[in-house]
């Protein structure tokens, strides 16, 4: 299986060549994943006529089996997943892998790399700790984009550190709808790292690229509550607190 190289904030070509194999590749279903709540397929694309060797796995969730939900009534899970990764690019936080619309073997829907995470680490022990940078960028990335689902079984964390997640179907809301297990950080003062992120990211949020990518996958009033996100954060530079006196925790929260 072909290693992913990450990229810089600003994409290089390793990152664009991966996007470009998610988008053109041929899927091949191997199989569903079983705690999965919609159709989330986890497929191969073979690489070997492009000059390489070997397979990429990915996950292929079509838009056709996406359940309904009465609080997310516009739209679609999968053009909100690929939201979630241009937001996480655009800032440089690297935490959703690289994500893409495209059609496939059941109709348009979302591809996504898959992590071949490291099964050693315990991710109970992760998601609670307080002293680690990828995390607190998650924990930032999950406030702009209003998750409303980030569980523990969403951290895939990689062996040289880094840390991915995935999972990003509920998010994007335009009323405070932040629902985690990543509560550590509440009314603390964000770290200069996410101050840069969010810069980079309201830079971006204000020229027309990321606008016009970001107009195809969710709704003008969608995108505007983004923005707002980004300069509260900015603004009052804490991580916020959760939406009443207890932590709002998905549940499961595994
Ligand atoms: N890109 C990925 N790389 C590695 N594992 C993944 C990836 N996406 C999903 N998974 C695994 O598959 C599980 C189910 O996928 P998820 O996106 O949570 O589906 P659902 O939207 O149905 O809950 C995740 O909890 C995770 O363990
Ligand atoms: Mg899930």
């Amino acid at each position: 299986m072909l290693e992913h190289k990450r990229s810089a904030p600003d994409g290089d070509d390793g990152e664009q060549a991966t996007l470009d194999l998610l988008a053109s590749g041929k899927l091949e279903i191997e199989g569903r994943l079983v705690d999965a709540s919609n159709a989330t397929l986890y497929c191969t694309i073979d690489v070997s006529g492009r000059g390489r060797n070997g397979q990429v796995a990915c996950v292929y969730k079509p838009i056709a089996g996406e359940r309904p939900l009465w609080d997310f009534p516009t739209g679609t899970l999968a053009g909100r997943e690929v939201a979630a990764y241009v937001i996480s690019r655009a800032a440089g936080w690297d935490v959703v892998p690289p994500t893409v619309m495209r059609d496939g073997p059941f109709g348009p829907g979302m591809c996504q790399l898959w992590i071949d995470h490291d099964t050693d680490v315990d991710l109970i022990a992760l998601s609670r700790r307080t002293d680690h940078a990828g995390l607190r960028d998650m924990a930032v990335f999950d406030a702009v984009v209003n998750n409303a689902d980030r569980k523990i079984g969403h951290l895939l964390p990689v062996t040289d550190g880094h840390l991915y997640g995935c999972d990003h179907g509920v998010c994007f809301a335009e009323d405070y709808k932040l629902r985690t297990v990543l509560w550590q950080w509440r009314g603390k003062t964000l770290p200069r790292r996410s101050l840069e992120a969010l810069r980079r990211l309201n830079a971006q949020l204000n020229e027309d690229g990321l606008e016009a990518e970001l107009s195809s996958l969710l709704t003008a009033s969608e995108i505007s509550a983004t923005r707002i996100r980004v300069e509260t954060l900015l603004k009052h530079r804490v991580h916020p607190f959760p939406p009443s006196d207890w932590p709002a925790i998905p549940w499961p929260p595994v």
